[in-house]
């Protein structure tokens, strides 16, 4: 009986709603994401300090963040933005067009910037905060452009999803078989386990979809080609 209530109120604890997709990677694999996010073009726009500091810093003042936290406080970034997005509708909307200004800010730099190759090789990284960070605005260029409509019909659905059993049963059996072996075909696993899940719990139609999406666009620099099926029964 203990037992149960005690676990009981961990769930509670816990279950709050999550856009931004609660997970993590260990180093070796946000390493091997990074190899293959190496730019491959040599005319891409170089990630200059001075334009990037000043583009974070504008962008903080939404959240009301300290001018100082940058890419390094990454997992900070990540739950101040998370803990914006699951107010309402209007503060999602507010963050999407705080994510556009950045994204405009950066202009021709916004993708080496948010990019894990870029970041790691400034000097003393610190692994998780930076894929924390790069997450964080993958995320947001999911929800805010190709998802856009959907979180904002469905908010309430999309975002209890991740607190659900569903939920974690896709991102366990993601935890327990992802490596550097069969990463990609782990990333398309997951994606396809969360596509069916968030359409059971959320209604078949662009659900499944955007939850897809919303894992497998972290991955799309360093997995190729993937895809997240559109639901074609609705
Ligand atoms: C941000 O990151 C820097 C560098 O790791 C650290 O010194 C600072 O304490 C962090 N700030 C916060 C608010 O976490
Ligand atoms: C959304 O949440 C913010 C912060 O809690 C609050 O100030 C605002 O009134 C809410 N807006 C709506 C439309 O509920
Ligand atoms: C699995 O989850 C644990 C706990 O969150 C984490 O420390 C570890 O890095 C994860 N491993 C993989 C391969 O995702």
């Amino acid at each position: 009986m203990r037992t149960i209530a005690l676990a009981l109120l961990v769930l509670v604890g816990v279950s709050q709603a999550a856009f931004l997709l609660p997970y993590s990677l260990p180093n070796d694999l946000i390493q091997l994401m990074a190899f293959r996010e190496t730019p491959q073009n040599a005319a891409i726009s170089a990630c200059q300090d001075i334009q990037f500091n000043y583009c974070q810093t504008t962008f903080n003042q939404f959240f009301g963040m300290d001018d100082s936290i940058s890419w390094r406080n990454g997992s900070y970034i990540f739950n101040t933005v998370q803990k914006y997005l699951e107010m309402n509708v209007t503060e999602l909307i507010k963050v999407c067009n705080t994510r556009t200004q950045f994204y405009q800010c950066l202009g021709s730099s916004y993708y080496t910037c948010m990019n894990l190759y870029t970041l790691l090789n400034k000097p003393q990284p610190d692994f998780s905060n930076t894929f924390d960070y790069v997450r964080t605005f993958r995320g947001l260029e999911w929800m805010c452009v190709g998802g856009f409509s959907e979180v904002v019909s469905q908010w309430d659905c999309l975002g209890t999803f991740p607190t659900t059993n569903a939920y974690n049963s896709c991102i366990q059996n993601f935890n327990q078989t992802v490596s550097a072996g069969n990463f990609c075909p782990a990333v398309q696993q997951t994606g396809s386990c969360l596509n069916d899940a968030y359409n059971a719990a959320c209604g078949v139609g662009g659900a499944g979809y955007f939850g897809c999406e919303n894992f497998r666009i972290t991955f799309d620099n360093s997995c190729w080609g993937l895809r997240c099926m559109v639901d074609s029964t609705n």
